[in-house]
């Protein structure tokens, strides 16, 4: 039984069609929605986001970032004891995408289930893992994000469609003698499930309510700021560090204006800030997995640096990671 998780390679994956706002605020005015450029940048910080193609599903993208992380941590699919996938868009209502994953990436005999944190489910899924790595029921395994938020989404409400994107990211997790991951901070406040949520399900062969996003943008960004700043502060309290400490901040891709006011909170600046919400908007569980990856293998982030990921969605849910690359 290992004292410490570690992780050992990352990967990500984005379906090749990219929409700027341009491209998107062009497809939103045949049906007589207007937006521009100018507006979305502005209130969000989003220039472009890609969608996956009709025929592909979370599993499909949280394969190809699985295959890099594998990649960069040298292992093959049969060595991973454990794949969880965080996901609200899930390939069916049953099995989980994690075992179609399984299936795909040739990993059997692995365990395998889906975490449901909505834009928390990374730091949900990878808090999990950790644990089942410290307690000796799992290695090695793989972590992975996936989404395609494009098909939850009401192209017809210029207040939400505009602000999300597919994609996945992916991350090993390995048993260590050295600690890789130091704390974690999990946490829900269920009274807030209405401000954003998809209020559809399945039943006698229907889809019942209304399967969309809903979400009052101006209650989830009030929340949003002061649970991430909860987040941090506790820790870094519990692994003995203070903001100062932090290498890098990779906080979910949700908003800039939410990424600066989380920062500006920890006084830290926005260079010490991973973002990518400008290239790929808010991928909901892939958006943490997707910045990490691009910022390791660009050289940004570096091996033993410290690294604070944190999280908050739908739920509500929130929570975040330290830990050392
Ligand atoms: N294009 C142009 N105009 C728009 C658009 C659009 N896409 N959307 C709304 N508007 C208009 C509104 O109709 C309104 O017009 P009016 O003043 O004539 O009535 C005006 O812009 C202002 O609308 P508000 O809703 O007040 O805009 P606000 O400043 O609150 O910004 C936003 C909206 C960007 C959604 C903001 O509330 C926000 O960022 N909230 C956080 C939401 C978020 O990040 N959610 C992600 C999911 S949750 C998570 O991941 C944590």
């Amino acid at each position: 039984m290992s004292l410490y998780s570690r992780i050992t390679g990352t990967g990500s994956y984005l379906p090749p069609r990219r929409l700027t706002n341009a491209d998107l605020a062009a497809e939103l005015a045949v049906n007589g929605v207007l937006t521009s450029d100018d507006w979305i940048v502005e209130r969000t910080g989003i220039r472009a986001r890609h969608f996956a193609a009709p025929d592909v599903c979370s599993s499909d993208l949280g394969l190809a970032a699985a295959r890099q992380a594998l990649q960069a941590a040298n292992l093959q699919a049969q060595d991973i004891d454990l794949i969880i996938v965080a996901t609200s868009t899930p390939d069916m209502v049953f099995p989980s995408t994690a075992c179609i994953l399984q299936n795909k990436l040739g990993a059997h005999g692995s365990a395998a289930f889906d975490v449901q944190a909505v834009c928390s489910g990374f730091i949900y899924a990878l808090t999990v893992a950790d644990a089942l790595i410290k307690t000796g029921a799992a290695t090695k395994a793989l972590v992975i994000g996936a989404e395609v938020f494009s098909r939850l989404l009401d192209f017809k409400d210029r207040t939400t469609c505009v602000l999300f994107g597919d994609g996945a990211g992916a991350v090993v997790l390995e048993a260590s003698d050295t600690p890789g991951i130091l704390a974690s901070d999990l946490h829900a406040d269920g009274k807030h499930v209405g401000i954003l949520c998809v209020p559809g399900h399945v039943s006698g062969g229907k889809t019942l309510g209304d399967p969309l996003l809903k979400m009052d943008g101006k209650a989830v960004f009030k929340l949003a700021v002061g649970v991430l700043d909860e987040a941090a502060r506790e820790v870094l309290a519990k692994a003995g560090k203070v903001a100062a400490d932090v290498d890098w901040l990779v906080p979910h891709q949700a908003n800039i204006r939410i990424m600066q006011s989380a920062a500006r909170k920890l006084k830290l600046p926005m260079e010490k800030v991973i973002v990518t919400v400008d290239q790929h908007g808010n991928t909901s569980a892939a958006s943490i997995p997707l910045a990490l990856d691009g910022a390791v293998r660009s050289g940004t982030i570096k091996p033993g640096e410290l690294v604070m990921l944190e999280g908050v969605g739908g739920g509500f849910t929130w929570g975040a990671v330290l830990l050392n690359l």
